[in-house]
């Protein structure tokens, strides 16, 4: 199913804001974060981030089929993206070289760097059974939502 409404990101940030308000563990703050997106989207089958640790990707909180746990940096989507840090759609994962499938369920894909002061923290991967389910719009609303993850992040805070 496509939805042809466009979806209020802006609800979703507004439960994200009240959902991590006044809690500083990011690791408690990350698994709400993709739990949260992965209630409220429809037609998806995966929500996680991979977190960069020891200059490669590994996998933290998520909802959906267990997933692969090491992905270098310059491999896969999320590889590419942590590398560019600059977030890709994918509408067609099966025309993306090097894809990961980790879910032969998934056909697109969106992954979004996590940042803090210019530098990599992570990234978000959202995947969906339908062709090219992400548009512009979600992109925006989706890369708002990281920015807005992205400042529950104190100067010393880590995942752990
Ligand atoms: N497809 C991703 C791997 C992660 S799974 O989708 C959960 C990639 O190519 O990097």
């Amino acid at each position: 199913m496509t939805t042809t409404e466009p979806f209020d990101y802006n609800l979703i940030n507004a439960q994200l804001i009240a959902l991590t308000k006044d809690e500083p563990d990011m690791l408690a703050n990350s698994a709400n974060f993709v739990a949260l997106l992965y209630d409220a989207l429809t037609d998806i089958n995966w929500v996680g981030i991979y977190v960069l640790r020891n200059g490669e990707l590994v996998l933290g909180p998520f909802q959906g089929k267990p997933a692969c746990v090491h992905i270098p940096v310059g491999q896969g989507v999320c590889g590419t993206v942590a590398q560019s840090i600059k977030t890709l759609r994918v509408d067609n994962v099966n025309e993306f070289a090097g894809h990961i499938a980790c879910d032969i369920a998934s056909n697109s894909e969106i992954v979004v760097p996590l940042l803090r002061d210019g530098e990599l923290l992570g990234v978000l991967d959202i995947d969906s059974p339908s062709l090219a389910r992400f548009s512009d719009s979600d992109q925006q609303g989706i890369e708002k939502l990281c920015r807005s993850f992205e400042q529950l992040f104190a100067d010393d805070s880590d995942w752990l």
